[in-house]
């Protein structure tokens, strides 16, 4: 039976449409099983997406519709973007389907009957975008460290669940497998991080907050929602407890995902499998960030990468093998049309397409377009041992797709494609072609190439399916029910071609690509807008949350120091302090006995040392302001609806 091997991706929020970062890991999972599959393992690549929390229902508010409306219009896209770029996908798991939520509940059930989930109050310091409580230390000057944004104290009575107690557990868990978190540099990162005691996990969110997630089987006032939620899915879509694939494919489980994510995957997930008491995953594989010319890619920044368009201008191909072979692993990488464009023109229209239709060319100008026969003792002398050299090339490639390091893997076949081109220039069969007595040199000469030509097919296949396809049938190895180019037992084994298999007429695998000129990027970037846009529809029961009320001002004062805030004391049925950046367009007494309008509802906030409960609606621009007044008088406290 054949051997299993499973592998995951993250699943992604349905917050944002997939980009570049999304299509990398997803690309490399694909990368990752169709190796294994050349191994002939069993492969099972599950992706899917995230759909529940906070962030999904303040996106789909945004867009006036339900939570669910939203995500299945968002997860469809990343479902239907995987095939337009030649992943195949095992599973597409959504956390809203019954089953995942079926298993979630049936895992917090487990967790807490073993006594590991307790209910306390807790305030914190909660980050809306991570959707986790931050402990001071992990803050960069008070601010998230992913999302650049001061997270929001909040205090509730919610579930937690006891991580502390498996702290140790996990520590000697990884010391003693050292490849359970690769590459190195993220086990070490995982293993600082364990030397400071662990905070227990806020799991729950109070419905009355929240309830857009899956329903405590335990206490039905309460949702779980995301790391309890979306890290289940890997387990859920094998029908954990007692399905099959479970059983198949759990023992043998990796992760991949970037480098954002690992705390939840290193250490949230391991705790949460050892309490349940379901053995861990194998490996956690980790990768860098995908940069844009060196700054983080952002909606804001208007540089996110979509990888549609990537495919449409350059090939599908020619953008897979791009980022596998850009990106070492573990690290950050840099994105740029420009350094696309060059490997395209030197590492696949040169290296790789030149070899091939170099040796296509002269097998059929030499040799009537059929694999001639081989005689080792008819090769002229060279350096250059092609056949010694494309079994060193297998073994280290083989090595460094086990582990991810694609990159690698594909330096170590270009080498082969560089020897490849050298042995051409070396043995020069147009000359060995003049002398009829060199004919079996001659031969020997074009085997050896088109031997390494089925070799370099099979290696780049994971990486360029389609490209690969294409090779396979120039060599005459498409033929029904024959594949060898992928199996990698085949590309261990030197001299499989068979004398005689029909060759097809070189094609071009990879044109040349112009480079953009700097008048057509700029050509394509967009006039700056002189004021921002007016934002998308809010929904009204998003407006309504806002509570504005009718405000007295009962008297007003300057704030020493501060040029711009006046200090205010505003009846709006009780009396209120706020301040207001006022002071420059008004006097203090010329706002007294004003009738205003009032946020009633804003969350305290302390500006020069006074704290302002409320804000006054004014309308601002660069050289003047002016408050919004009533036109009428009415009792303060009125709400303006
Ligand atoms: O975190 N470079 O979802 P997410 C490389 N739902 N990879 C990138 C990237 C970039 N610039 N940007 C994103 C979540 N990625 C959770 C996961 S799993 C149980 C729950 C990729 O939509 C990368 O794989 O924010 C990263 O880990 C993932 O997208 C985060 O996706
Ligand atoms: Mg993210």
């Amino acid at each position: 039976m054949a051997e299993p091997y499973y592998l995951t991706t993250p699943i992604y929020y349905v917050n944002a449409r997939p980009h570049l970062g999304h299509a990398y890991t997803t690309i490399m999972a694909d990368v990752a099983c169709r190796f294994n599959a050349m191994c002939h393992k069993e492969t099972f690549l599950l992706t899917g997406t995230d759909e529940h929390g906070d962030k999904i229902m303040k996106a789909a508010a945004a867009e006036n519709i339900s939570p669910k409306a939203y995500a299945d219009k968002i997860s469809a896209l990343f479902r239907e973007l995987w095939p337009e770029l030649n992943i195949q996908y095992s599973q597409f798991i959504r956390t809203t389907d019954e089953k995942h939520k079926q298993v979630v509940r049936d895992l917090l059930m487990r967790i807490y009957d073993a006594g590991d989930i307790y209910y306390s109050e807790y305030e914190g310091l909660y980050c809306y975008g991570c959707e986790r409580f931050y402990g001071e230390r992990e803050l960069v000057d008070g601010k998230c460290p992913d999302h650049e944004t001061a997270p929001e104290t909040l205090k509730e009575s919610n579930y937690f669940f006891k991580m502390s107690k498996y702290q140790q557990w996990l520590i000697d868990h990884i010391k003693a497998n050292p490849d359970f978190i690769r590459p190195e540099a993220y086990r070490t990162e995982i293993l600082s991080f364990l030397k400071e005691p662990l905070e227990d996990l806020c799991i729950s969110r109070p419905k009355s907050r929240l309830d857009w997630g899956i329903t405590l089987p335990f206490d039905d006032k309460y949702v779980t929602y995301v790391w309890f939620d979306a890290l289940t899915n890997y387990i859920s879509a094998l029908d954990f407890p007692d399905g099959e694939k479970f059983e198949k494919f759990w023992p043998v489980s990796q992760h991949l995902t970037a480098k954002d994510i690992i705390k939840p995957h290193g250490i949230y997930w391991p705790i949460m499998l050892k309490a349940a008491g379901i053995p861990v995953y194998q490996h956690l594989n980790v990768h860098g960030f995908w940069k844009i010319d060196q700054s983080k890619m952002s909606k804001s920044l208007g540089n996110v990468v979509s990888p549609l368009e990537m495919k449409d201008i350059y090939g599908l191909d020619a953008f897979r093998y791009f980022l596998c072979r850009e990106m070492t692993f573990g690290l950050d990488a840099s994105f740029s049309e420009d350094a696309l464009v060059d490997r395209i023109n030197a590492d696949l229209a040169n290296d790789i397409g030149n070899l091939f239709s170099r040796v296509l060319a002269m097998a059929n100008k030499y040799c009537g377009g059929t694999v001639p026969a081989f005689d080792a003792d008819c090769l002229p002398e060279t350096e250059l041992n092609l056949e010694a050299l494309a079994g060193r090339t297998v073994t280290e490639y083989e090595k460094h797709m086990q582990s991810f390091a694609f990159s690698r893997a594909l330096t170590a076949v270009w080498e082969f494609i560089g020897a490849m081109n050298r042995f051409v220039d070396y043995t020069a069969p147009w000359e060995l072609a003049k002398d009829p007595g060199r004919k079996q040199s001659l031969d020997a000469v074009l085997y050896t190439l088109i031997e390494g030509l089925r070799i370099i097919s099979g290696l780049v296949s994971p990486v360029m399916p389609d490209t690969a396809r294409i090779m396979a049938g120039q060599l005459g190895l498409s033929g029904e029910g024959r594949t060898p180019a992928y199996d990698l037992e085949t590309l261990k084994t030197w001299g499989t071609m068979a004398a005689g298999t029909k060759l097809q007429k070189p094609v071009s695998l990879f044109p040349r690509v112009e480079k953009k000129t700097p008048q057509a990027v700029a050509a394509e970037k967009k006039p700056a807008r002189p004021d921002p846009p007016i934002e998308a529809a809010v929904g009204i029961d998003q407006f309504s949350k806002i509570d504005l009320r009718v405000g007295t001002v009962l008297a007003a004062e300057k704030i020493p120091k501060a040029k711009k805030l006046l200090k205010l004391q505003v009846d709006i049925g009780e009396k209120r302090t706020i301040v207001a950046g006022l002071a420059e367009r008004y006097a203090p007494e010329a706002l007294v006995g004003k009738q205003v309008v009032i946020v009633a509802n804003l969350k305290p906030a302390k500006l020069m040392g006074v704290e302002s409960h409320g804000m006054v609606l004014a309308a601002v621009n660069e050289n003047q302001a002016a408050v919004a007044t009533l036109d009428g008088e009415i009792l303060p406290g009125t709400r303006i609806k």
